[in-house]
């Protein structure tokens, strides 16, 4: 039984997944290293209610629902009453199994604890716990509380019981879930996505096309949402750079894009510092009163 729910980063992807959360009625904690991104994350969580609601799209009021999200600064004994946990943080291994050795001190032996990775190995990040089998793969789309699908993956020690109740949890928050048994980097959707991406990488940098002649392929052509390049800016230049390094690194064959390492070192990171293949004026997303 899932009453209470830990979301632990409030970046991109966090922030989303708590909010989507706090929707579907739990009470949610949402941690990070510091109260000021975590004041940003629940500004953002305000804005995107406010459009929810005004479109009709919720059951409840936005006040309702965002008093449901109570913030924390670290990994604090705060969180030792929670039932599922979600780690958001970014892409760095050792970083994640920090956080889930720390985890581990905190909450009960039957927490649920899970990995938005999109990339890395969930064997690899559940082996920084003694209780391995209660580690498991939740890796949602962004933005999450528009994105239906959300990939339920099975880690190599991961038992039945976790992945069923992960996957029934995920059901719980109106998503879509998807099983996935093999734990190989990028699971599905990003073997898929990446590939695309560092295509589309490859042709700019052989200077076949330029990015937004891709990018008018793949509106206009593909009938994507966006374009390619768009998309790496939206979901963020260096999660790009991380994701397909770390399956390039385990194995993954796939053009290795420059640009993308170029960028992130820059600090061209897509929508959330301004700047990426495309100039945003300020994070689009806050409502600049
Ligand atoms: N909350 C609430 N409303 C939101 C929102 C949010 N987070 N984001 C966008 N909206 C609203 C906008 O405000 C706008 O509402 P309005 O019409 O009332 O102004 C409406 O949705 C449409 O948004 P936009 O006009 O900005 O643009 P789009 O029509 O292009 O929609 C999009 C935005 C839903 C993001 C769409 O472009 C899309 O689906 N893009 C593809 C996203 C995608 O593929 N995500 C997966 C990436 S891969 C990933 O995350 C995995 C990782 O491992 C890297």
């Amino acid at each position: 039984m899932i009453k209470n729910v830990a979301v632990i980063g409030a970046g991109t992807m966090g922030h989303g997944i708590a909010e989507v959360v706090a929707i579907a009625g739990y009470s949610v904690y949402l941690s990070d290293v510091s109260q000021e991104i975590l004041n940003n994350a629940l500004e953002k969580i305000r804005w995107s209610l406010g459009k929810l609601y005004e479109k009709g799209q919720l059951k409840e009021s936005d006040k309702t629902i965002i008093d449901r999200i109570r913030t924390t600064v670290g990994i604090t004994n705060e969180l030792k009453e929670v039932d599922f946990v979600i780690e958001a943080v970014p892409e760095k291994l050792d970083l994640k199994r920090q956080i889930f050795s720390r985890l581990e001190e905190i909450v009960a032996d039957t927490t649920i604890l899970s990995t938005n990775t999109s990339s890395l190995p969930i064997t690899e990040i559940a082996s920084a716990v003694r209780r391995q089998e209660r580690v498991v793969g939740t890796h949602f789309f962004n933005p999450p509380v528009i994105m239906q699908l959300v990939e339920v993956i099975r880690g190599n020690r991961t038992s039945d019981n976790t992945l069923n109740t992960a996957y029934e949890f995920i059901k719980t928050l109106n998503k879509k879930p998807i099983l996935v048994h093999k734990d190989v980097p990028g699971f599905v959707v990003n073997r898929v996505l990446l590939r695309i991406i560092t295509n589309a990488c490859m042709l700019v940098e052989k200077n076949i096309a330029d990015y937004r002649t891709v990018d008018a392929v793949a509106r206009y052509k593909l009938g994507l949402p966006m374009g390619i390049f768009e998309l790496v800016d939206y979901t963020g230049v260096d999660v790009n750079y991380y994701v397909s390094s770390a399956m390039i690194e385990r194995g993954f064959k796939a053009y290795q894009c420059k640009i993308l390492e170029e960028m992130t070192k820059r600090g061209e990171l897509g929508v959330k510092s301004g700047k990426g293949f495309y100039t945003y004026p300020s994070n689009r997303y806050v409502k600049v009163n």
